[in-house]
């Protein structure tokens, strides 16, 4: 069967798709790329994560799916669990755009658990092709915002139309998406992506009695314009301050600052609920949630153990790079999930402790000489599947290859990742650290996640040398620098990865 983009796409016509394509999942599951401990898709496309919800020791992560094509085309929401971060289930794809109100997409929308129901609210994104004035964004694009519910996570009411784009305020484009909720002092907040019509970025809050019935109550913006639009918002409470992330697209770059296409931006925030005024307490720059070339979207939730989990999608919207994988029927995958935490207004994030039952072999090095001297070993050993700690004091300049073409470097007190080889069009992005004190870096077949300082920075990075397949001079985990270094790398299990047939 031939799926053609933007007819709705119903449950039925994935199983029969299904059925009729053994042999690209086949070809898939073989692609040399394929990562050993991140969620990614069995065929096509994922983005944003959606719907994260801890409901009785169960995690549920649904995200953006196309399970068709590596273009991403056509949005449903996949549905995986975990109970340990370690073991997972796909269960495959649950919401398809079916309904008129979500024909082109069953967009990224978030769940809230209250009294043994969660309930969820996503957008329904439908493009009126017979109007012959549209643009798709002052008209011509329907944003309505859904609302269903369920005791399992797995099966669902019917979709419940809350809002469609007349009713968001007058001067708000036809952009609005991207629904997630707080609870705060007895009452529901909705937080809401959107653009102006001067085509300003901002977020727009609703508040609720009974998570049916929302009114407009207010807005978030910066004082001066930071972009035309801020998808994927999140309005959460951490270690006691209000905090905002969203991705705000068309940001310009400002030296090293915002230097890929769409910004992902952590904000804190004044926070008067009882008048709905929420004022961005203003920084010169914003921090980065991540400055890798591949992350976009993040999406938190709270977990039973009261800890904040981060999650983001591992790719970016209409970056000038490529994943080369795309032609072999898959991209994208999930980032690792992060534990976050504030502490005098700066974002820290480190991989959920979980995951260090993913570790196996070990190797400690004493100084720089040590990695050195075993990295071509470490090579033949690990393979490009490590987790690495090192531990810096009076480093101001180093450089640290992690495999071949990409370096890890600092100078005058820049943090540069830089890929020559296998990047398909990566070159370098940075980030500016007053002390250099401490890495710790989650390499999987071709990805890395890099977090600097207890996670008061990350670089999340697709990168395709040195694989695992290919033969390369030099070996990975070089290091060169002043001061002294110290650290241990890991050998990583695979995660376990049931799928549903
Ligand atoms: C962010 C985003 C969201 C939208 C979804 C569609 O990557 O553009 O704003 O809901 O992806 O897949």
């Amino acid at each position: 069967m031939k799926i053609e983009k933007y007819h709705k796409v119903t449950r039925e016509d994935y199983e029969r798709w299904y059925e009729e394509n053994q042999a690209l999942r086949e070809q898939v599951g073989r692609e040399p790329h394929r990562l050993r401990y991140h969620l990614m898709p069995e065929t096509g496309w994922v983005n944003d994560p959606n719907g994260l919800v801890e409901v009785d020791g169960t995690y549920h992560i649904y995200h953006q799916y196309d399970p068709f094509g590596a273009d991403g085309a056509i949005k449903l929401w996949n549905h995986c669990t975990t109970r340990d971060f370690l073991h997972y289930e796909d269960l495959g794809p649950v919401l398809f755009p079916d309904h008129d109100f979500d024909a082109h997409g069953v967009y990224s929308g978030s769940a809230f658990s209250e009294d043994g129901v969660i309930h969820y609210f996503y957008t329904g994104n439908v493009k009126y092709f017979d109007r012959p004035d549209y643009d798709y964004i002052t008209a011509g694009r329907g944003s309505n915002t859904i609302h269903m519910t369920s005791r399992d996570g797995q099966h669902f009411t019917e979709k419940e139309l809350l809002m469609t784009t007349a009713d968001y305020p007058d001067d708000i484009s036809c952009h609005v998406r991207d629904p997630k909720i707080l609870k705060h002092e007895g009452r529901y907040y909705m937080v809401l992506g959107a653009r102006d019509l001067e085509s300003r970025g901002l977020v727009l809050v609703y508040r609720s009695e009974d998570l049916k019935h929302w009114t407009y109550c207010s807005r978030i913006s910066t004082r001066e314009p930071f972009g035309y639009m801020w998808e994927c918002p999140d309005l959460f409470f951490l270690d006691g301050e209000l905090c905002l992330i969203s991705c705000p697209q068309g940001v310009p770059r400002e030296g090293i600052e915002y230097e890929n296409v769409h910004q992902n931006t952590f904000m804190c925030i004044d926070g008067d609920f009882e008048n709905g005024r929420f004022l961005v307490k203003e920084t010169p720059v914003f921090q980065a949630v991540d400055r890798g070339f591949d992350f976009y979207a993040p999406q938190t939730f709270l977990d039973g153990r009261g800890r904040r989990i981060l999650i983001g999608w591992m790719g970016i919207p209409e970056a000038s790079y490529e994943n080369p994988t795309a032609k072999d029927g898959w991209q994208h995958a999930l980032t690792l999930p992060r534990q976050l935490h504030v502490k005098d207004g700066v974002l820290y994030q480190e991989p959920l402790e979980e995951l260090k039952e993913l570790r196996r072999e070990r190797w400690r090095f004493a100084d720089g000489e040590q990695l050195n001297v075993a990295g071509e070993l470490l090579r033949r050993s690990l393979g490009p599947v490590f987790e690495a700690e090192f531990q810096f004091s009076g480093c101001t300049s180093m450089e640290l290859q992690l495999r071949a073409g990409t370096r890890l470097s600092l100078e005058n007190g820049v943090l540069s990742l830089s890929i020559q080889e296998g990047g398909f069009g990566r070159d370098t992005r940075h980030g500016a650290v007053k002390e250099f004190r401490r890495l710790r870096i989650f390499s999987d077949v071709s990805s890395l996640e890099i977090f600097v300082n207890d996670g008061e920075m990350a670089f999340s990075t697709r990168v395709y040398a040195d694989c695992g397949q290919e033969e390369h001079e030099g070996g990975y985990l070089a290091f060169s620098g002043n001061g002294s270094m110290e650290g241990t790398v890991y050998g990583l299990a695979d995660l376990q990865v049931k799928r549903r047939r």
